[in-house]
């Protein structure tokens, strides 16, 4: 018969890495212990639960949740050789206080190719075997989903321009409405999404191009860093860049052309026979960490983090 109290040495792990998650990100829960093929090698035993902080080979720290101040970090010190990891999602534009961990952190965990870890918002998967890849059906031109209308951003400044030359279906706070789980199948409709990012930074390429624009099979817009930077990641013929044209007229030109101009539309989804878009979640960003971890350096620290997170 098996029993375990507390004086007893703790439960024995089945996994040459522990890897504590010091907090969910952003309080959001979802399946540990879970690693989906082809992440589910080599294997790592996630936790949440702080009193393994003694045991654990690494702490993932969700930056944005530990970012008010430094009490929200560890305050007994660090166990030798445990690796302190530094997961933010966020641009540096929307990323206050990383001077916080000056002198914290080992392992950098980002969108940003650079990092240590990284967990992009999305990437391309390479299909078994060529096949034609159905457009879906489409009714409508272009559409934009917005969580935070800020007026004076640059994306806005763009969207009033382009808007007095073409019609324009904005979602999201404010506009029209969009249950979470139509998502995908209402942008499928349409012919254009405009993939505007917050804020223009090396690598930020978020789920405004792969879930909603890529996943839903419309044909991205794309606002954000330079061309070049996207092409990093995703085929020249498969996007639109603001950057293509001088003005956001000769943009709405180029797309009403488009619209009636059916094989040159159709261009745009080409690279869809060999290639298939997917997104991360939470749960896979963890499970790349547990195959990283398996190969970081023994010893790693970073001053700063201010002066490459630009
Ligand atoms: C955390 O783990 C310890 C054993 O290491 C256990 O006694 C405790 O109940 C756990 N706490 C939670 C909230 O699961
Ligand atoms: C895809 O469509 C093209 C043109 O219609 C055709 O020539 C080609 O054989 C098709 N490829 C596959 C893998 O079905
Ligand atoms: C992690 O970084 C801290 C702070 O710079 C340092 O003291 C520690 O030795 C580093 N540990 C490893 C495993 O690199």
């Amino acid at each position: 018969m098996e029993f375990y109290c507390p004086s007893q040495p703790p439960p024995k792990i089945e996994a040459d890495i522990i890897v504590l998650l010091w907090t969910w990100p952003f309080r959001e829960q979802f399946p540990l212990n879970k690693c989906p093929k082809p992440f589910d090698e080599p294997r790592c035993f996630f936790t949440v639960n702080q009193t393994f902080y003694d045991r654990a080979h690494a702490v993932i720290f969700h930056f944005r949740d530990v970012c008010d101040r430094k009490s929200q970090m560890p305050q007994i010190p660090r166990p030798e050789g445990q690796y302190w990891v530094w997961f933010n999602m966020e641009s540096p534009s929307h990323s206050p206080n990383v001077d916080l961990m000056d002198n914290l952190i080992n392992l950098t965990m980002s969108y940003r190719s650079d990092s240590d870890i990284f967990t992009p918002y999305g990437w391309l998967e390479k299909k078994n075997e060529a096949q034609n890849f159905t457009i879906p059906e489409k009714t409508k031109l272009v559409a934009w989903g917005v969580s935070n209308w800020n007026p004076n951003s640059n994306r806005n400044e763009y969207y009033n321009e382009l808007k007095d030359h073409i019609q324009i279906d904005v979602y999201g706070q404010d506009h029209l409405s969009l249950p979470f789980e139509d998502l995908n199948a209402v942008f499928s409709r349409y012919k254009f999404y405009l993939a505007f990012e917050n804020s223009k930074h090396r690598d930020y390429i978020t789920e405004k191009l792969w879930r909603n624009a890529l996943i839903s099979g419309t044909v991205p817009i794309v606002l954000g860093p330079p061309r070049e930077n996207y092409e990093k990641f995703i085929p020249p013929d498969s996007f639109i860049h603001v950057d293509d044209f001088p003005s956001p007229k000769d943009l709405a030109n180029y797309l009403l052309e488009l619209d009636k101009d059916p094989i040159k539309y159709e261009q745009y989804f080409k690279w869809r026979s060999k290639l298939q878009p997917a997104k991360e979640d939470w749960a896979i960003d963890y499970c790349k960490a547990c195959i990283a971890l398996h190969d970081a350096p023994s010893y790693r620290i970073y001053r700063t983090l201010t002066k490459w997170y630009t």
